[in-house]
């Protein structure tokens, strides 16, 4: 099991983002990933951002709650429908998305934005915390062992792009037709919830796409809502008062 990194833990991403994603790109391992700490046995924890993966009170029910019904989803999906997420972790919102979408529709695409990727084994301790998910995970933790980040998962044909997203996600070519905006807490990782960063979401959003967070916070609600979403508060999941979810109006 990783423990935390005697090497000394990062409290931020480097300032230098060009740096930051090769550092990232260098692949799996205890470096890529950054240093982790397992809550209760189970929930994985980022001594980089102090800040855990998913929520403690059952992750899969929030992913679902938040990033699913925040974007109205399954409901939307159509062939060639294109999902994209800011912050990849241990791929619980990709599977709850394999979940939702099987036997619904084929053709689908999901995209995801990831600096620092954790090592397979650490993504499948994870995942055994959610049993309906872990039962789906083979495929997906076979791929990422083996070093891919573009692979077919049923009806989903996944992407990956390593690296800082400030400097991956100008650079995309796509546009999503829905958004899981899932950095860790935008206190503990402001830069990846920054106005400059939901502008190149927004656009990259294609014409009425949407997007769904869990978090409520002011200064990401005034991101995105200047970048050009029709923002709106809904009930969050659990203890949590409020989530985030908007369609796009306008582009800047
Ligand atoms: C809350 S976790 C995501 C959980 C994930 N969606 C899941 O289903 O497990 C936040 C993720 O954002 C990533 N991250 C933080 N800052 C980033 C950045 N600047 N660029 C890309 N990824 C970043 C972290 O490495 C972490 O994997």
């Amino acid at each position: 099991m990783r423990t935390q990194d005697q090497s000394g833990v990062e409290q931020n991403l480097p300032a230098d983002v060009a740096s930051a994603g090769a550092g990232a790109a260098d692949g799996v391992g205890a470096a890529a990933a950054g240093p982790l700490v397992w809550r209760d046995q189970i929930v994985p924890v980022s001594t980089r951002f102090d800040d855990p993966y998913f929520s403690l009170a059952n992750g899969l029910a929030e992913t679902r709650h938040v990033f699913l019904a925040g974007n109205d989803l399954p409901a939307r999906l159509r062939p060639g429908f294109h999902i994209a997420e800011l912050g990849f972790g241990t791929g619980l919102n990709l599977l709850a998305t394999l979940i939702a979408a099987e036997g619904i529709c084929e053709g689908l695409r999901y995209t995801s934005f990831e600096a620092w990727p954790l090592a397979a084994e650490d993504i499948a301790r994870a995942l055994s915390a959610f049993p309906e998910a872990a039962a789906r995970a083979g495929p997906f933790l076979a791929a990422w062992d083996a070093g891919l980040r573009t692979f077919t998962l049923g009806p989903l044909q996944v992407e990956v792009l390593i690296g800082d997203a400030r400097a991956t996600l100008p650079t995309w070519q796509g546009r999503a037709d829905a958004w899981y905006l899932d950095g860790f807490s935008p206190a503990k990782n402001p830069e990846l919830w920054a106005p400059d960063l939901m502008a190149e979401v927004a656009r990259h959003t294609a014409p009425e796409g949407s997007f769904a967070t869990y978090t409520a916070a002011g200064f990401v609600r005034r991101g995105l809502a200047e970048a050009g979403f029709a923002v709106s508060r809904a009930p969050g999941h659990g203890m949590k008062r409020h989530m985030s979810r908007g369609r796009l109006e306008r582009t800047r």
